[in-house]
């Protein structure tokens, strides 16, 4: 079966190569060999492997054209062109491998709708790299009523927590270390701002809750915020502060955000070091389930990227596995009725009935409080940490401005999400 490959940046050139190395073991177990025929490249300057010259091209019509390419691999990432080239690769009855999250999330549904037996969209590369999230949402797991996910799906912004929590380094110097590992997006905002997590946790909602979540509308907070004080205070409180995706079914609808979670030690999140992904999986009848591997890097990627070219290509020869994405939008909980605990630190007076008057805003807010932490501080100023149970936001912004005019509190200096129940 003959192959084409899109884009020969990392993850392009290692599939490739285990393409290549790999070919009797993978024709053994096909009972066909897998040949890459092309490899789109865009850069004519650049030094490219010699045992791929060859097949090397810069027109997307050898690929595109070709009747005898039957897969397509796209691995160029960003929008446009990649979008284009996959809906044309279908529409010609091609099947389609991508790791492109940004396409899927953005466009999944109506490539996916374009496609007719035989002509597959695979992507389990686009979240969490190489855990197999995504045919197990589509296919094990199909036979359960899941109730919630939760992700830790971006790798370079759990580096750069996981940095930060367990040797106490700069933010700065965290991310610089993730970039040069290669974890990093292009662009590291798209890491950073939480977008690359609403793109994975929008498609991970959409396979689980079937209805399509647009990752518009997916509530996102990044992690630029995020000081070595919160990570140092959250460590005395028992917890550790992580990007968490989360999507959950609520009876008032579908419950979907991203955004720096302080959680409990005993979470089944809370030890994902470094770039790994996670994916916690809860439902009916199957009860709960935990995924962890590496999420983000060449052989992760490519991993799942293989994994997904065998699978198209068997698929071709018995009529296609056509697992479309759900057209339809799914029911979103408002965010006004959206009940979430929190976690505020506050600089306060040393007087007497500070801590008082910042229970008592508290309290007129209709806020209830679990953790009040007071750590050892200074002659003038302390320190207090407070994590409240589940309310309202509406609620919470209402004990913040009671705070905002109360005498004893000097300032806030962070208020993120908490889970410690
Ligand atoms: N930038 C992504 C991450 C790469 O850090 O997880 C994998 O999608």
């Amino acid at each position: 079966m003959r192959i084409a490959v899109l884009g020969l940046g990392t993850v392009g050139k290692q599939v490739v190569e285990v393409l290549d190395l790999e070919r009797e073991l993978f024709a053994a177990r096909l009972g066909e060999e897998i040949v890459v025929a092309r490899i789109l490249v865009h850069d004519q300057d650049k030094r490219r492997p010699e045992s791929m010259h060859s097949r090397l091209t810069y027109d997307p019509r050898d690929v595109l054209d070709d009747p005898d390419i039957e897969v397509v691999v796209e691995l160029m990432g960003g929008f446009e062109p990649a979008r284009s080239y996959i809906a044309e690769a279908i529409r010609r009855g091609k099947a389609v491998v991508t790791a492109n999250k940004e396409v899927i999330a953005r466009a999944g549904p109506e490539l996916s709708a374009n496609g007719r037996p035989g002509a597959d969209l695979l992507f389990e590369a686009a979240v969490a790299g190489g855990i197999p999230i995504i045919r197990s949402l589509q296919e094990s797991l199909a036979g359960n009523r899941l109730q919630a996910i939760y992700g830790i799906v971006n790798g370079t912004t759990n580096f750069i927590l996981s940095r930060m929590h367990e040797d106490g380094v700069s933010f700065e110097e965290a991310l610089q270390e993730a970039q040069s590992r290669g974890y990093a997006e292009a662009d590291p905002s798209d890491d950073l701002d939480a977008v690359d997590a609403a793109r994975k946790i929008s498609i991970l909602a959409s396979l689980a809750f079937g209805g399509w979540v647009d990752v518009d509308l997916v509530r996102r907070e990044g992690i630029r915020k995020i000081t070595a004080d919160d990570v140092r205070e959250a460590k005395g409180l028992g917890a550790v502060i992580k990007l968490i995706a989360r999507a959950e079914a609520t009876p008032e609808g579908l419950l979907v955000g991203v955004a720096p979670t302080l959680i409990a030690k005993s979470h089944p999140l809370a030890d994902v070091g470094g770039a790994q992904n996670a994916v916690y999986v809860r439902g009916e009848p199957i009860g709960e389930l935990l995924f962890e591997g590496p999420g983000a890097g060449g052989p992760a990627t490519s991993s799942a990227v293989i994994g997904d070219i065998l699978d198209a290509a068997r698929a071709r020869r018995v009529g296609g596995r056509s697992v479309a994405l759900p057209l339809e939008p799914a029911a979103l909980l408002p965010a006004e009725v959206h009940q979430n605990a929190y976690y505020l630190r506050l600089r306060v007076r040393e007087v007497a009935g500070a801590l008082a008057s910042v229970a008592q805003a508290f309290s007129e807010a209709g806020v209830s409080l679990r953790i009040v932490h007071q750590p050892p501080g200074g002659e003038a100023e302390a320190t207090v940490s407070l994590v409240t149970r589940p309310t309202l936001r509406q609620h919470l912004e209402r004990a913040r401005e009671i705070l905002h005019s109360t005498a004893a509190v000097l300032r806030e200096e962070s208020c993120i999400l908490a889970e410690m129940e």
